[in-house]
């Protein structure tokens, strides 16, 4: 019996320093696709996997993230006097349970590993999720709900992973695989942002992670890796050999909305995803084919 999944770290302490000028003042995280803040995306894909418990890890200029999620008693009024259900709705159902967001601070951004160590109190001896919000996922049946189904199946950790073209593979955590078994792969080795020449697959680590608490003795030491960051990566190879480490073939689309490009196709993928915007957008992409 795998211990059940229900805790999630959301690691959004980061600069956005690709995003700027938009970032100076406001976290990444807050960013829009169509009419939904990133993070926004992260805890509805979190909550559909069953996670009830959230550790956001910020840093200075994130308040709006946590307040996202806070009751708008004053707006919810006005809303009610005005009679705008739809929106009424629309508020209420990204409400989440009181109490189950925590946040802890990442005072300098060292890295995604750094960042996770830094919600050990929170995670404890419990399994838990990572998302990283930038990474926004369209699939049928949730991103994270497909890792925890894995986790349940093999017990251990388990990675969401896409095959990248061979060129790229230097700007991710890259695979080395002891067993492909189609959608699941097991792990012999992990690599962060390797020399292309030297990466040992093209299969890439996405921002998608169920992890056991063990990994956070390892981060602990805080050895420096690629771009002198403390990478989540290194402290995860660690652990294979010692617990299953498995990469699970998602079902799905991902883009990078840390990335300007990626950014903006998850707007044009999201709003052709929408009944009430398709027709307009298909036309406004005509006009600019
Ligand atoms: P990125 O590698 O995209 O870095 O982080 P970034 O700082 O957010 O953006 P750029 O590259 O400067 O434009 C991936 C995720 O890890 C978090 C980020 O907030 C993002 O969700 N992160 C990264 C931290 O929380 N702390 C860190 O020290 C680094």
């Amino acid at each position: 019996m795998t211990k059940p999944l229900r805790k999630a770290v959301l690691p959004v302490a980061g600069l956005g320093t690709r995003f700027l000028p938009a970032t100076k003042a406001m976290a990444k995280e807050m960013l829009p696709v169509v009419d939904k803040p990133l993070i926004q995306y992260a805890v509805e894909e979190a909550r559909a996997a069953g996670i009830e418990q959230f550790c956001f890890v910020t840093g200075r200029g994130k308040t709006a993230i946590v307040e996202h999620f806070d009751i708008a008693y004053e707006l919810e009024r006005t809303l009610e006097e005005r009679s705008k259900k739809a929106e009424l709705e629309l508020l209420r159902a990204s409400a989440v349970e009181p109490g189950s967001i925590v946040t802890v601070r990442q005072q300098v951004p060292l890295g995604l590993g750094h960042a996770v160590w830094c919600a050990r109190a929170f995670i404890g001896e419990d399994p838990f999720a990572v998302l990283l919000p930038d990474d926004l996922m369209l699939c049928e049946t949730p991103c994270l709900a497909q890792l925890a189904q894995a986790y349940r199946d093999t017990g251990g950790n388990v990675v969401a992973i896409e095959e990248v073209p061979r060129e790229r593979v230097n700007r991710y955590g890259v695979l080395d695989v002891e067993k492909d078994m189609g959608r699941l792969v097991s792990v012999k080795g992990l690599v962060e942002k390797p020399p292309v020449e030297k990466a040992p697959s093209n299969l890439t680590i996405i921002g998608r992670y169920v992890l056991m608490p063990e990994v956070i003795g390892h981060l602990a030491r805080m050895e420096r890796g690629a771009g002198g960051e403390v990478q989540l990566t290194d402290a995860m190879a660690k652990l294979i050999g010692r617990q299953p480490f498995h990469g699970l073939r998602y079902e799905g689309r991902r883009f990078d909305c840390g990335d300007k490009a990626g950014f903006l196709e998850a707007q044009v993928a999201f709003a052709l995803k929408r009944a009430d915007l398709a027709p307009a957008m298909r036309e406004i992409l005509q006009r600019y084919a």
